[in-house]
């Protein structure tokens, strides 16, 4: 029998000492945690969309069969992508969530040591996929008012450095970064990647530049807008030197047939999420007009499915704490970037009702 020490030996020394991502929990994992049944408790810290996919997705789903293997090429879902973003289907890549494509850009870019420039507050897989890479993260901080620090991200860019990433909207601080500053980074010869996973509540994109820049990539999700972040799938607009090595070094079948189906059935039924997505946005800003009335909380205007606020007056971590034990959940942010940080995502006006009264009890 071997040793099982020595067999942990064997595992890679960098993997040994990275930290566990910390993911949200589902909520019947939660409602065991509170004792609330899971129907009361409310989920407000995942970014996910609470009104849920199109019925359309459902009902197809039904439906189908899933004894065959989904198409490697994922033609049907690129071609109703094609249509859906106005770029044509040769740029474009399917994954299993956006999360799945951040892993795989750095695994074709990324060799031991190499950089990755990360600019925090923000979305806690970049640095994360970069260390499971063996790559090196350069943090180079947003600026106070949360946008990115252009000239200190210009002076960082070495010849070690491949590539950076941005959400924008960011998360969690919910604002864009302007195209300006995104022209001038792509001057660089690194792969400058846009996050767009919040693009459906924002409107803003990059994604035309794709075809015209060999180092710019868009990504974006169907987790957020369209209600399917349980089935994994996002997709990214990538130069076209770029993606025959990314086709070549994905797994064959990485997106699902179930997941390249709701996908298809979400574009279908555009009319329906667009009445979500403009629900979400009238909460989004009745939200924040309401934490602001409270007196004690400093909001931050936001262009995604959620908010981010500080609090000027009591403390965040037992404001979360106390909500969670209200059967109300939402992120709690304490970072070096980020103190006494709240952020909470778009429900139903309900939610919001139950957010706001409770906050009211507390403070
Ligand atoms: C900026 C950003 N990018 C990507 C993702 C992950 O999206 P997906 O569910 O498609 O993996 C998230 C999820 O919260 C996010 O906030």
């Amino acid at each position: 029998m071997a040793n099982p020490e020595k067999v942990e030996r064997l595992i890679r020394s960098d993997i040994r000492a990275i930290k566990a991502y910390m993911p949200i929990e589902p909520t019947d994992i939660l409602s065991q945690r509170i004792q609330i049944p899971a129907e009361k408790v409310i989920k407000l810290d995942g970014n996910e969309n609470l009104y849920g996919c199109s019925p359309r997705v459902k009902e197809a789903l039904a439906e189908h069969d899933y004894h065959l293997y989904p198409d490697p090429e994922q033609r049907a879902l690129r071609k109703a992508l094609e249509k859906y973003t106005g770029i044509d289907s040769k740029y474009i890549i399917s994954g299993s969530g956006s999360d799945e494509l951040i892993d795989l850009i750095l695994r074709l870019f990324i060799k031991p040591d190499d950089k990755v420039i990360n600019c925090p507050p923000t979305f806690g897989m970049y640095p994360f996929s970069t260390d499971v890479c063996g790559g090196k993260t350069a943090k180079i901080p947003r600026k106070q008012d949360f946008s990115v620090d252009i000239e200190a991200i210009k002076k960082a860019i070495d010849k070690r450095t491949k590539v950076i990433f941005i959400a924008s909207p960011n998360n969690p601080s919910g604002d864009i970064t302007a195209e300006p500053d995104i022209l001038e980074l792509l001057k660089a010869n690194i792969v400058v990647v846009i996050d767009e996973a919040y693009h459906e509540f924002s409107r803003m994109t990059v994604a035309p530049l794709v075809p015209n820049y060999p180092n710019l990539i868009v990504l974006r999700t169907f987790s957020k807008w369209a209600g399917l972040a349980g089935l994994r799938v996002g997709y990214g607009i990538f130069p076209a030197n770029l993606v025959g090595h990314l086709m070549k070094i994905k797994q064959p079948y990485n997106v699902n047939v179930a997941a390249q189906i709701a996908a298809l059935e979400s574009l279908r039924d555009l009319p329906y999420l667009q009445s979500t997505i403009k629900a979400i946005i009238s909460e989004r800003e009745r939200l924040l007009t309401m934490l602001a009335e409270l007196g004690w909380l400093k909001v931050y205007p936001s262009q995604a499915n959620f908010v981010l606020c500080s609090v000027l007056r009591g403390n965040a971590k037992i404001i979360h704490q106390e909500l969670q034990r209200r059967g109300i959940f939402i992120r709690y942010f304490d970072t070096p970037e980020l103190q006494d940080c709240l952020r909470i995502s778009i429900g139903k006006p309900e939610h919001t009702e139950a957010l706001i009264a409770a906050l009211k009890e507390l403070n």
